[in-house]
C-alpha cells in the first residue's frame, strides 16, 4: 500500500468516486469519502489528492478540503473536479476553476477537469428537480438563439438526458504529476 498518498471525493451520483478509485487503484493507494477523513491522521500524507462534483459553479467539499490541508503544509494538494460539462468547454472550465481557487492557488495548487456525467436516477428528488428546471430555461434560451452552433445543439439533445462521459483515459494527466513528485521524493 502507498501510504504516501491519500485520494478523497466528494460526489453524489457516483462519478466522483469512480475517478477517485481510478486514481487510488492506479497508485496503490488509499480512497476515502471526505465525511470520513479527519484532520488528524492526513499529516502523514505528502500529496492529498482531492475531487469534487461540480454543483451551480462550485466545487462540492473543496472548502472542507481546503481546511483540512491548511493544517498539514507539508502535503501538497490536487485537486480534481467532476462536472456534466464536456470537457472540450474548455471556457466554462476555466470559468470555473476561477471561482473556486484564488489566484495564488491557481498557481500553487495543480488542478484537473474531469468529465462526468448526469446520471438522473442516482440524483436526490431535489436536485432532480433543479436539474430539470435548468434544462428547462436552458432549452429554451438555446431555443430562441439565432445562430445556434453544434454544441447548443448537442446540449439540447443531452441535458434532460442522463448520460456518462467518465473515461479513464482522463487521469492521465494527474497520474503522471503523482508519479513525477514520487520520482522526486
Ligand atoms: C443541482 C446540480 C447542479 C450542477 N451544477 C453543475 C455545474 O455547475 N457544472 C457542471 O459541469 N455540472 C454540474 N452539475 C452536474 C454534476 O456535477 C455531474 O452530474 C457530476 O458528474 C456529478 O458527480 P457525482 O456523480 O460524483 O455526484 C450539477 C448537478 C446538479 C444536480
Amino acid at each position: 500500500m502507498n501510504r504516501q498518498i491519500l485520494v478523497c471525493y466528494k460526489g453524489v451520483t457516483g462519478f466522483t468516486k469512480r475517478y477517485a478509485e481510478w486514481i487510488a487503484d492506479e497508485m496503490g493507494c488509499a480512497v476515502m469519502d471526505l465525511k470520513d477523513v479527519a484532520s488528524s491522521p492526513l499529516s502523514s500524507y505528502s500529496a492529498i489528492v482531492f475531487g469534487g462534483r461540480c454543483v451551480a459553479g462550485s466545487i462540492d467539499g473543496l472548502s472542507k478540503m481546503k481546511a483540512l490541508a491548511a493544517s498539514c503544509p507539508d502535503a501538497t494538494l490536487i485537486v480534481f473536479a467532476v462536472g456534466a460539462t464536456p470537457g472540450t468547454q474548455a471556457e466554462t472550465i476555466q470559468e470555473a476553476w476561477k471561482a473556486n481557487l484564488t489566484p495564488d492557488e491557481l498557481q500553487s495548487v495543480p488542478h484537473f477537469y474531469m468529465p462526468g456525467g448526469l446520471s438522473y436516477e442516482k440524483m436526490p428528488l431535489h436536485e432532480k428537480l433543479i436539474m430539470k428546471a435548468f434544462a428547462a430555461v436552458t432549452k429554451w434560451q438555446v431555443r430562441r438563439k439565432k445562430n445556434k452552433t453544434e454544441s447548443d445543439l448537442e446540449y439540447l439533445r443531452t441535458i434532460s438526458h442522463s448520460y456518462d462521459l467518465s473515461d479513464k483515459a482522463n487521469i492521465a494527466p494527474l497520474l503522471s504529476l503523482l508519479k513525477t513528485m514520487q520520482k522526486k521524493a
